[in-house]
Parts: structure tokens; C-alpha cells; sequence
């Protein structure tokens, strides 16, 4: 098991974001994560990266207890996240960006133009070679989005948490985006993939959870979830 979380909770004042919450992912899975808006599917990625503290339970990465770890420590270990609006360093070029990812990322750095070429070859893979040298802020969403997996791929992670990376793409660039996760699913890396686009989901997930008032209430492979009722009724409706 890769990832286990035990007994969950975090509340934000009155309202329970994530209540008592469990569950176990094993290497080499591609979970998807689904659940209606405010289901508290970024929360749960801000908890497992260490951006927020947990009020209750327990993270455990590769059985190593991680709960409350702060966010590099968390990546050091590796754990990689996407955020839902990019956060890309607008005023930097790509490779400098993804630099920045491998810099901090859980492989030391051994000679800056080792790491430049490994850089480079995680930009290429996610179809960004030729725009190595392009300045951020001239990117449209399709490439910010590339540029934010690239920076988490540099990080050589094990676990790799995706929050809503297909947003806003229309359907050719949901095809590239798909292929990319599936190739970073076929790398050995385990991933965690929040989706809203049902086609997208149930295509690339070995296992499906569905998120709902920050409980999991149904899990299983994605031909069983769409048939459950509960999540008929939660999400998926009609
Ligand atoms: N920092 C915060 N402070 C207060 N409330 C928050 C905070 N972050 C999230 N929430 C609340 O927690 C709940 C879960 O939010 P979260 O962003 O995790 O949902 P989500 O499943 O990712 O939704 P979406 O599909 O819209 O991205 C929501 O009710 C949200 O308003
Ligand atoms: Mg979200």
C-alpha cells in the first residue's frame, strides 16, 4: 500500500469538509476521484500534500506517517500535486519552471545541467520541447496546465495527485491530456485524478471513489460506481 488514510477530519469553523475519512491506494493504481463541487476533493489533496493540517486521523505514505508534515517535506518524500487553478511562476520561462520543481523536489541535485537535461526531457514528454525557453505568461490554459504537470512530474514523485487538470480543454486537447496521464500512469507513477468530465474518468481509472459531505460513499471499479444508486442520486443524476 502506498497511500493510507485513516479516519480523516478537517473542518473549516462549523462546516465538516472532510468527515472521518478512510482509505488505501496501492502502488501503480490510477484512482479517479469524483463527487459534486464542495464534495471536499481539493481539500483532501490539500490534506495528503500538507498544505492544510488534518484536525483528526492519519496519513501514512509508503507506511511512513506523514500527517501535518509541511507541504516540501511532503514532496521531498514524494508526494506531487497539481492545484485546480494553476499556479504557474508567470514571469519565468517553462524549463525554469520545472526546474524549480526538480529543485525542490525529492532527488538532490547533483549538477545544474544534469537536472536542465532531465527538465527537458519531462518537457517534451508533456509536449512542451519547443516552448522551453517561452516566458509562462504568454501560455494559454492547454500549456499552463502542462507546464504545472511538468513541474510536479520533476519532483519524481511516487504519488502524483491531479486536481481537475482537463478543466476548460475541448475535446482534441482532452485527448492529448488523457494520453499524458496514461503515460505517466504506464512510468510507474501512482495517481490520484479528480475529474469532473465522467468520459475521462471512467476511461482512465482502475478504481473509482466518489466524494460526497466529505465522506466516500462508493467506491469500486468505475463500471460498478456509475451503477450505484447513491452515487446516481449524488452526482451523476439522470
Ligand atoms: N480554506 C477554506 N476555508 C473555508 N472553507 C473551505 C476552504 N477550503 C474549502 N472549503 C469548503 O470546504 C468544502 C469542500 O471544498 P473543496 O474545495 O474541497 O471541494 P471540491 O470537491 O474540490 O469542489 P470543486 O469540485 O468545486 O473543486 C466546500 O464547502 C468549501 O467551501
Ligand atoms: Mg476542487
Amino acid at each position: 500500500m502506498i497511500l493510507e488514510v485513516k479516519n480523516l477530519l478537517k473542518a473549516f469553523g462549523g462546516l465538516v469538509a472532510i468527515r472521518d475519512l478512510n482509505l488505501a491506494v496501492n502502488e501503480g493504481e490510477i484512482v479517479g476521484l469524483i463527487g459534486p463541487n464542495g464534495s471536499g476533493k481539493t481539500t483532501l489533496f490539500n490534506l495528503i500534500s500538507g498544505v492544510l493540517k488534518p484536525d483528526k486521523g492519519e496519513i501514512r505514505f509508503n507506511e511512513i506517517d506523514i500527517t501535518g508534515l509541511k507541504p516540501h517535506k511532503v514532496c521531498q518524500g514524494g508526494i506531487a500535486r497539481t492545484f485546480q487553478l494553476t499556479k504557474p511562476f508567470m514571469q519565468m520561462t517553462t524549463l525554469q519552471n520545472v526546474m524549480i520543481g526538480r529543485t525542490y523536489g525529492s532527488e538532490p541535485v547533483r549538477s545544474m545541467r544534469q537536472a536542465e537535461g532531465e527538465c527537458e526531457r519531462i518537457l517534451e514528454f508533456v509536449g512542451l520541447g519547443g516552448k522551453r525557453l517561452s516566458l509562462v505568461a504568454t501560455f494559454g490554459l492547454v500549456d499552463r496546465k502542462r507546464v504545472e504537470i511538468a513541474r510536479a512530474l520533476a519532483t519524481k514523485p511516487r504519488l502524483l495527485l491531479l486536481d481537475e487538470t482537463m478543466a476548460g480543454l475541448n475535446p482534441s486537447e482532452m485527448e492529448d491530456a488523457l494520453r499524458l496521464v496514461k503515460a505517466i500512469g504506464d512510468s510507474g507513477i501512482t495517481l490520484i485524478v479528480v475529474e469532473h468530465v465522467m468520459k475521462v474518468i471512467l476511461d482512465i481509472s482502475s478504481r473509482l471513489m466518489v466524494l460526497n459531505y466529505g465522506e466516500i460513499i462508493a467506491e469500486g471499479t468505475p463500471q460498478e460506481v456509475v451503477r450505484d444508486e447513491k452515487v446516481v442520486e449524488a452526482y451523476l443524476g439522470e
